[in-house]
């Protein structure tokens, strides 16, 4: 008798699954990308021929599919809240056949866990073809994005196996974060953002959002137990964390989830709301939380089962996660842990492989 060892499966150590592993490793990940972007002074710089490059530029243009494009929307509102550049976020395949009427000098940003997703590669094919510069954000040195664009940064997060990305995401944003950090700096905009301190208070709330595995256990069981569908809803950055929460729940629970800008539920989708809709709230930005409560109330009031993250500062006695206060900017970094550990105990209590949903790829190589 020979023991059936799958090589992989053992790279897991005592974790259940690939995604319980990678999810645990978003606080050495930030820790991480700080020390590669540290320079020796302390400062987080990247190289000076592409800050040079973007700030030549007239706008940023973001591409990028599944979870890469929702940290594009956090990429986004750093680049132009921090660095002040005008930047749009694009889906990959609908840009390939619809491109925007482009400026007379854009500049290309394709974000890839992989770097190898057809979609994103077509369109960077395209950009270069047009002579315009491009920059790979991507976890794989050496990939088809990265050679093919002219500068690539990288995520500095270590393999990631479950389909369902969780801390490329996290990584993601980060690296846009520090680049935007490096682009603001020159341009003198100081938002006043110490971003080695900042995302050093992050790795650790982080790390204590990790250790409450079982009350976010228990929570998926009380919210999400055999429901049909559920909301995610937010304002701003907290949008933005609502749509990637809703991915990584349909992705791998098959419960049909939407993120939603909280102000936009009462034009139409809030008839779906009924006795025992999960509707689960993101109150993270101080200037937007008492409306985004309003919401809470309007759907509650309408039967919703109703679950809130808010950040400390912001929360109430009855909400159900209290996040740890960080920079209000890289609080999408905190929020998404405890929704991606939601959708992770949502799965298992469902019964399903949690690291292979089914018709389902980690990389996308064909159209
Ligand atoms: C696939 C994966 C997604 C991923 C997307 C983009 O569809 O299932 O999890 O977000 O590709 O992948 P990339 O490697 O380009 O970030």
């Amino acid at each position: 008798y020979t023991a059936q060892i799958d090589a992989s499966d053992l790279e897991k150590g005592t974790y259940p699954y690939y995604m319980l592993k990678e999810i645990d490793e978003q606080p050495a990940v930030m820790r991480n990308i700080v020390q590669k972007y540290q320079n020796e002074d302390g400062r987080l710089t990247v190289p000076e021929d592409l800050v040079a490059a973007m700030l030549d530029a007239d706008r940023i243009h973001i591409v990028a599919c599944g979870t890469s494009y929702h940290s594009g929307w956090v990429g986004k509102h750093y680049l132009e809240k921090i660095a002040q550049i005008p930047t749009e976020v694009h889906v990959a395949s609908e840009f390939s056949y619809n491109p925007p009427l482009l400026t007379g000098k854009p500049f290309f940003i394709f974000l890839s866990q992989s770097g190898e997703t057809a979609d994103s590669r077509q369109v960077l094919v395209k950009a270069r073809e047009w002579g315009y510069p491009a920059l790979t954000i991507t976890n794989v040195a050496g990939s088809t994005l990265s050679r093919e664009a002219d500068y690539t940064l990288l995520l500095h997060a270590g393999p990631e196996i479950a389909v369902a990305s969780t801390k490329a995401y996290t990584a993601q944003i980060a690296v846009l974060a520090v680049l935007s950090d490096a682009l603001g700096a020159k341009l003198g905009h100081d938002m006043g953002i110490d971003m080695v301190h900042e995302l050093g208070i992050v790795a650790n709330a982080m790390e204590s959002i990790i250790t409450q595995k079982e009350l976010i256990a228990e929570l998926a069981d009380i919210y999400l137990p055999n429901t049909r569908n559920a909301f995610y809803i937010g304002r701003g950055l907290d949008y933005f964390v609502s749509m990637e929460a809703a991915l990584k729940l349909k992705e791998i629970s098959y419960i049909q989830t939407e993120g939603f800008a909280a102000g936009e539920l009462k034009h139409g989708t809030i008839a779906l709301i009924e006795e025992g809709t999960p509707v689960l709230a993101i109150i993270t930005q101080a200037d937007v939380a008492s409306h985004t409560r309003g919401n809470v109330e309007e759907v509650r009031s309408r039967g919703a089962n109703t679950c809130v993250f808010a950040m400390e500062g912001l929360a109430n006695e009855n909400d159900q996660i209290v996040l740890p206060a960080v920079h209000p900017a890289l609080a999408p970094l905190l929020t998404v842990v405890p929704t991606q550990l939601m959708a992770y105990y949502a799965t298992l209590h469902r019964g399903y492989d949690v690291d292979k949903p089914r018709n389902l790829a980690k990389s996308v190589t064909v159209e």
